[in-house]
């Protein structure tokens, strides 16, 4: 069969590489990509955004199956194109990915199907934002309504912060629209857990959990950022967590999506934080994780295909969800400045170390592929993935994996799992 990814980052990477290990495709497409994806799919030159060129190709090149791996255009709605010209797509419908797109949407679900969160609030004005601010205990948490390329979570300390972000968000509008309303919810402190859960509109399957390293810098410190490395399992999620997560938050999401008319069918990435009171859902997203899924993925042991379209089918009742019994770690390789301000177009070297190495992997974010070979074109440009038997030992392989490359500027946290000591 054939596939078309739609995305460029180190997810559609991941999502590419389990689609080329499947021994039911034939051919993948992605489309726009990146240097490392032209590897392994033709990479097509049609931006994700451009929802009706993309199904003018899917129907022309009579794709079987289109994968939709970003937040944005699923918000926007590309699944509902495809699906009325007949094709078949993996993703959340706008109707459903409206739980990643609006923060309020998402808050005032929980509120109303009782799933464990922690109090917020919702203002279309900064007047009334700010009333609210000067009856809060700090530190507090202000979110941009809707997309805002990962910043639009802003944690601030005291009011002079809090107002500011009030300011950023609503006055000066630095993401646009996405910051017209806010929420401003509670500051929840505990372990940080993402679970990615395959969900065909009644039935959900949560996939091995993984934990983030959103900050840029050591020790959690610095901007916030897409994510600057993972680890998977989380020894912090343990079993008794998983049975009142799957039992108190998945079900009943799933369930409160299809009560409001929403089935929602794809990936639900569920944020989660683990506080002194039991999990609390931080956020929810309506794709897999970047890097997240630079970790789960290769853990899995079903063919993806399978997965995805029981989804689309209603099936996934009937798929016996397996993961491998060791543990992954990704090391992101950044170029300096990210998340701010970062140069591009510097050749990558020692790719080729990771080719025929069992349990590495190098996966391309921010790359290029130009006639000098491989170059930078981006702020996270790759993730270096690799397995071991226990997650010390992962995040050792990663660590001396993450060495083969080169590139000028080349930066990386030097932390990541570093939480894997504390649970011992
Ligand atoms: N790594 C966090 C995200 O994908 O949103």
């Amino acid at each position: 069969m054939k596939v078309l990814i739609v995305g460029s980052g180190g997810r559609e990477h991941a999502i590419a590489a389990s689609a080329a290990k499947s021994k039911r495709v034939d051919k993948i497409y992605c489309a726009p990509g990146n240097g490392g994806i032209s590897e392994i799919a033709e990479c097509v030159d049609i931006a994700a955004m451009e929802f009706e060129k993309l199904a003018d190709f899917a129907q022309e090149k009579e794709i079987d199956l289109t994968i939709i791996g970003m937040d944005d255009p699923l918000v926007g709605g590309i699944v509902d194109v495809f699906e009325e010209r007949g094709l078949r797509v993996f993703g959340p419908r706008k109707n459903a990915a409206i739980i990643e797109g609006s923060k309020s949407f998402a808050k005032d679900l929980m509120k109303k199907y009782d799933i464990p969160t922690c109090h917020y609030e919702t203002f279309h004005s900064p007047e009334e934002a700010l009333l609210y601010l000067e009856t809060v205990s700090y530190p507090v948490v202000i979110k941009a309504d809707g997309l805002a390329l990962g910043k639009g979570v802003l944690i601030c300390s005291t009011p002079e912060e809090a107002e500011a972000a009030v300011g950023t968000l609503m006055l000066d509008k630095q993401f646009g629209d996405a910051g017209d309303t806010v929420v401003i919810e509670d500051f929840m402190t505990g372990r940080e857990v993402s679970v990615l859960c395959y969900c065909d509109g009644t039935h959900i399957k949560p996939m091995t959990s993984a934990q983030d390293h959103k900050r840029a810098k050591d020790g959690d410190q610095g901007l916030n950022t897409g994510g600057m490395g993972t680890f998977s399992p989380s020894p912090f999620y343990t079993p008794e967590i998983q049975k009142f997560c799957e039992e108190k938050i998945f079900q009943p999401t799933m369930d409160a999506m299809k009560a409001e008319g929403r089935d929602f069918i794809g990936i639900l990435f569920v944020g989660l934080m683990l506080t002194k009171e039991g999990p609390r859902v931080l956020e929810y997203n309506a794709r897999f994780g970047d890097p997240e899924a630079q970790v789960v993925l290769p853990r899995m042991k079903n063919d993806i295909i399978d997965v995805m379209e029981a989804c689309i089918d209603g099936t996934l009742n009937q798929v016996d969800l397996q993961f491998e019994d060791n543990a992954a770690v990704c090391v992101i390789l950044a170029s300096d400045g990210y998340p701010e301000k970062y140069e591009k177009g510097k050749a990558i070297t020692g790719l080729e170390h990771f080719k025929g190495k069992d349990g590495y992997y190098v996966f391309h974010a921010g790359t290029k592929k130009t006639e000098d070979g491989i170059v930078t074109n981006g702020g996270r440009v790759l993730g270096i993935t690799a397995k071991g038997n226990t997650l010390k030992e992962a995040r050792a392989n990663a660590y001396q994996a993450a060495e083969w490359v080169s590139f000028e500027n080349k930066y990386m946290r030097s932390d990541i799992g570093k939480a894997i000591d504390e649970a011992e």
